[in-house]
């Protein structure tokens, strides 16, 4: 996620000390298609529209700060996915990226399956409607009760995280009278080139099954060895925001070799390897993503040919992306409040969110990009910092930035590629008021998650 320091920019920039930026883009005006959803384009005005409305329209109906979510964008990205695998995979979108029932439904009617963390999502997605055959149930301590509502629910696979997990769904399968689909997730091993919280196959963390040292093997032994499970394959995670498939491919590498073991050992070719999610997108100019077409075909390639190699006939392959579906579909808009010239350093921009819309600058260092979105400006461009209203100084939205610099209070900002890991992480830090997520398709907006109120506040604390 980093980039270097550029010495260029026309204004501050060469008083710089610190900071990770580029050079400004030659217009501001100019939308980078990379980061912004399909159907963003500034109209006649200069005003950014999504789905045909522009965003004083959306500003004024439904308020700032808001994500506003492309879904047609959504939809296309949902069906590029499961095009890309085709019949014989299965695309599972990881609702922890963003969950709502609106999007249960989209998720429905595009084919795709959904993985689902906790008891919550679940809920979330049997209340929409998604077949419980349709959902993986995730997660590296779900409580009893959770197993108990998945297995009742008939819940498609349940990805199982430890050795204690392995006899406690085993017990309340039996209980039930049913034999449920499970998956083992390992740890591969690999080093993803990620953020080092968001990276999920090196040895040394909290999730899944080492392969490195037989614990896998021994799991798998387990498992098989339990009348209320069906073992149907095994699981590998590596991490978020990744752009390098090498680690995919040593992954899926490490796993293929593991079911070779499993049908020397046992006599039995598990049909299936779930390879996770993962996927990076751009959050800047600079991110060059991977097509879903390219993923896949990288990802059954080496699959088809470690099979090969190892006689097995080729598992059918899953994935789970969340934020490479949700996440360019949507952006955060904002307006700004007060502007602070820092002579020397840098011009802080302050918006009416911050930390609690967006965690993610805060927590992993991550980039954004911003544009002014109300009007275009010919004002040269100013490096600026974005920061929220909450009394943190790491309050950081988009880090460095360049903006025009005749930017004035009331103007509209817009953060793009906010739709996974933004809403879904937002806090109500400093009572602040988690924002809406408003769907916009075809000239249409509707509220699919609604803006708390003060009220909803109240209404927890019951003291
Ligand atoms: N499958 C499993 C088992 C996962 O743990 C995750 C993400 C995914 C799929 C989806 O990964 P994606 O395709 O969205 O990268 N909060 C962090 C990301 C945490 C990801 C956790 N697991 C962030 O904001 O970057």
């Amino acid at each position: 996620m980093s980039r270097s320091a550029h010495p260029a920019g026309p204004r501050h920039a060469d008083v710089l000390t610190e900071g990770h930026y580029s050079a400004p883009a030659a217009d501001l005006n100019v939308l980078d298609e990379k980061v912004w959803s399909r159907t963003v384009t500034r109209d006649a005005d200069g005003a950014l529209t999504v789905g045909g409305i522009t965003v004083a329209r959306l500003a004024e109906e439904f308020g700032t700060p808001a994500y506003f979510l492309d879904e047609s964008d959504f939809r296309a990205r949902c069906r590029a996915w499961a095009d890309a695998f085709g019949p014989d995979a299965d695309v599972f979108y990881a609702g922890k990226a963003f969950l709502s029932r609106a999007v249960v439904r989209w998720l429905k009617e595009e084919g795709l399956n959904l993985d689902v963390c906790s008891g919550g999502e679940l809920t979330t997605a049997l209340d929409a409607g998604m077949p419980a055959e349709r959902i993986a149930f995730h997660g590296n301590n779900k409580t009893v009760a959770e197993i108990e509502r998945a297995v009742e629910a008939g819940v498609g696979r349940i990805v199982l995280d430890s050795f204690q997990e392995i006899v406690r769904v085993a017990h309340i399968a039996q209980r039930h009278g049913v034999r449920q689909r499970v998956q083992i997730r390992v740890t591969v091993g690999v080093e993803a080139h990620t953020h080092e919280f968001i990276a999920t196959a090196h040895e040394d963390q909290k999730f899944g099954i080492a392969l490195a040292d037989g614990q896998a093997a021994e799991a798998v032994r387990r498992a098989l060895a339990l009348d209320g499970l069906e073992l149907i394959g095994v699981h590998s995670h590596i991490g978020s925001q990744i752009f390098d498939m090498a680690g995919f491919e040593v992954s899926a590498r490490r796993v293929v070799q593991l079911l070779a073991e499993i049908r020397d050992e046992h006599g039995v070719e598990l049909p299936e390897i779930d390879l996770g999610g993962g996927l990076g997108i751009a959050y800047t100019s600079e991110d060059d993503p991977r097509e879903p077409h390219e993923i896949a075909k990288a990802l059954s390639d080496i699959v088809t040919r470690e099979c090969e190699s190892a006689k097995l006939r080729t598992p059918r392959i899953s994935v789970e992306p969340g934020r490479a579906i949700v996440g360019p579909t949507a952006f955060t808009l904002y307006e700004v409040g007060t502007i602070k010239p820092l002579e020397g350093l840098r011009t802080y921009v302050s918006v009416d969110g911050g930390m609690s819309d967006n965690i993610r600058t805060a927590l992993y260092d991550a980039e954004y990009s911003v544009a002014l979105v109300s009007r275009t400006s010919d004002a040269e461009p100013m490096l600026v910092r974005v920061v929220g209203k909450h009394c943190e100084s790491g309050d950081i939205v988009v880090k460095d930035a360049f903006l025009p610099a005749d930017l004035a209070p009331g103007d509209l900002i817009a953060v793009p590629a906010t739709g996974a890991y933004c809403r879904s992480m937002a806090s109500n830090y400093n009572h602040a008021l988690r924002p809406p997520v408003v769907a916009v398709r075809d000239g249409e907006a509707r509220v699919i998650v609604r803006r708390e109120t003060e009220e909803d506040l109240l209404r927890l604390d019951v003291g």
